[in-house]
């Protein structure tokens, strides 16, 4: 059975991913910054706190050797507040690159060894529509500039990926109901992680950092 890591497992569509492909039958590696608060207490749960690079090489020191067939870096913030021209609240802004951006990058890079030993070799990269220059109506410029970067640094680092036999791919999960997209978004995090799951079982190395929504559509830079 393949295996999986997942970060940010504690809640939304982290937590979605570890009951699917647990349902699955897979090997679910699930980190979260505190795996007992969130009910994950197995042999297979890690704290994992993405802002923190001791915290992500120690989990991925622990694993050393362990083939990981696919990463999901889904870990992110959203700062809402004071995150409008006039009113941009600066530390808030660098927290959230720390962690939507820097954090993911991070992950990719300590975990790639445990990636390259697999039978499946991909990364996937949760990203927002949100980060499209293109489908940009305004606003936000907090989450839509990390989102932006992610996507911008996950494409320059697809080729080398690539040449290891790694697939990376950014994705949209869709306006989603969890504590992020709230009460009122679209659909729940069951349909976007079936979604996503069924577009990341046809990826193939030739999408190597595409940019897609969770049906697998892509979506503009
Ligand atoms: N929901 C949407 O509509 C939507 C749309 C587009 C993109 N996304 C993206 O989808 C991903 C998941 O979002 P969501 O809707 O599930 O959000 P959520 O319900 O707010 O959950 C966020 C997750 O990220 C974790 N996290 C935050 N900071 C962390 C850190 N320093 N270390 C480890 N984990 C950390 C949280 O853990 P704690 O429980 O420890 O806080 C939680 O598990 C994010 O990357 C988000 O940007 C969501």
């Amino acid at each position: 059975m393949p295996t999986v890591l997942v970060t940010g497992a504690s809640r939304g569509i982290g937590r979605e991913f570890v009951l699917q492909y647990r349902k699955a039958g897979w090997r679910v590696i699930a980190t979260c910054r505190d795996p007992g608060g969130a009910g994950l207490k197995n042999s297979d749960a890690f704290e994992l706190d993405v802002s923190d690079p001791v915290s992500i090489k120690n989990v991925a020191n622990i694993l050393a050797g362990d083939p990981i067939d696919l990463l999901i870096n889904n870990a992110g913030i959203h700062l809402a507040k004071h995150a409008n021209f006039g009113n941009l609240d600066y530390d808030a802004w660098d927290e959230v690159m720390w962690i939507n951006v820097l954090a993911p990058l991070r992950v990719a890079e300590c975990f790639a060894p445990h990636v390259a030993l697999s039978d499946r070799k991909q990364m996937v990269f949760v990203s927002s529509i949100m980060g499209s220059i293109e489908n940009n109506s305004g606003g936000m410029p907090i989450y839509r500039s990390s989102k932006a970067a992610l996507n911008q640094a996950v494409r320059s680092v697809a080729p080398e990926l690539r040449s290891k036999g790694i697939t990376s791919l950014l994705i949209h999960p869709g306006w989603v109901r969890t504590d992020m997209g709230g009460p009122n978004a679209a659909i729940d995090a069951q349909t976007s992680v079936r979604g996503m799951r069924e577009t990341i079982e046809g990826l193939t190395l030739a999408m190597a950092g595409t940019y897609v929504n969770y049906d697998g559509n892509p979506i503009p830079w």
